[in-house]
């Protein structure tokens, strides 16, 4: 695409003239923005990028191995993987309340973004992939999918607190352009198409309280789930499909014995912006197939339910 080659020069040029020989730190998210963020200033400006991953221990099945590998294979740009799930976990025992699930991350987010930009030294600037639509939004935050660190995290003042001065060179850009310059940048396709995914990650997704046993039940369910919808052709057209595991037990049977286990919801949605979206008609045929291969092939559940909210009432996330 000539307009985004031309595009990716001049931002090239923008941010070597902005960060001159300064050092800059990126936090990657494993989404669109953030990492076509990261791609464009590790062109611009190599070595002197740092990018940091952080692994709340909310990702989904083999998420965090899958983005690290992708930046390690295609790009040779310096890269923290922060394991840092115990912290998160260890602060989200007993939170069932979901404003306290997404205030909780968000401010250990921070916390430890900073501890790893202070091992920078002479890091004077912050990379964040804030679109157009987030500037004209100002920084309010209703639950875009963008993943800036601001709206990502419902915090605002990070850079400020820190002392940084950003770079946010897709600024002037929506979506579906961000998209077209990943392709640009090399970004494989699979990755540019991926379903928008929440910074709170599954916590919003296990309503109740956040165990690893249930996040553990709730990543093969939904790693099962993704993998029907993809099987049968249908990932493309849906904006976001994911499992939730619910906070109550039931009882079935199964062989000779009796089961009482978790039950699990399947959602769908179509949407254009993920402000107003409609719950995807899945045939029978699918529901019941994939209804049977998550009670087989995950021990923990016995009860799977789709939920067909569209939104407004429903939210998409179940938090
Ligand atoms: P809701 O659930 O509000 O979600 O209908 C709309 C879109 O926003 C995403 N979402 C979030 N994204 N931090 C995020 O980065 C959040 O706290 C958050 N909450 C919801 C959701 O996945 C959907 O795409």
């Amino acid at each position: 695409d000539w307009t985004m080659g031309a595009y990716r020069e001049e931002m090239i040029a923008k941010i070597r003239d902005q960060v001159g020989d300064k050092k800059v730190i990126c936090a990657l998210s494993g989404g669109v923005d953030s990492s076509v963020t990261g791609i464009l200033l590790h062109e611009a400006i190599g070595d002197q990028l740092t990018c940091v991953f952080v692994d709340h221990g909310l990702l989904r099945l083999g998420e965090a191995e899958q983005v690290v590998q992708m930046f390690r294979e295609n790009y040779n740009l310096n890269l923290i993987h922060a394991d840092e799930s115990a912290l998160f976990l260890g602060a989200l025992e007993g939170v069932s309340d979901p404003e306290t699930k997404r205030k909780t991350i968000g401010k250990l987010f921070i916390d430890v973004f900073q501890k790893y930009a202070d091992k920078i030294e002479g890091a004077e600037f912050l990379a964040q992939g804030t679109l157009y639509p987030d500037v004209i939004e100002s920084v309010s935050f209703s639950g875009g999918p963008s993943v800036t660190i601001k709206s990502h995290h419902n915090v605002g003042g990070l850079p400020e607190k820190m002392g940084l001065k950003l770079v946010e060179p897709l600024r002037e850009l929506f979506k579906d352009e961000v998209r077209a310059l990943g392709h640009e940048l090399g970004l494989p396709a699979s990755f540019i198409g991926r379903h928008p995914f929440p910074g709170p990650g599954l916590a919003i997704r296990c309503p109740g309280e956040i165990t690893r046993d249930k996040l553990d039940i709730l990543r093969k369910a939904d790693a099962i789930y993704i993998d029907q919808i993809r099987k049968h052709g249908l990932y493309d057209e849906i904006w976001q499909a994911f499992a939730a595991i619910l906070p109550m037990r039931t009882v079935g049977v199964m062989g000779d014995g009796r089961t009482y286990d978790y039950a699990l919801a399947l959602r769908a949605v179509t949407s254009v912006d993920g402000m107003t979206a409609d719950y995807y008609p899945f045939t029978h045929e699918f529901l019941g197939e994939t209804s049977t291969r998550i009670i087989n092939e995950v021990k923990g559940i016995n009860r799977v339910f789709y939920d067909c909210t569209s939104k407004p009432p429903g939210t998409i996330e179940l938090e």
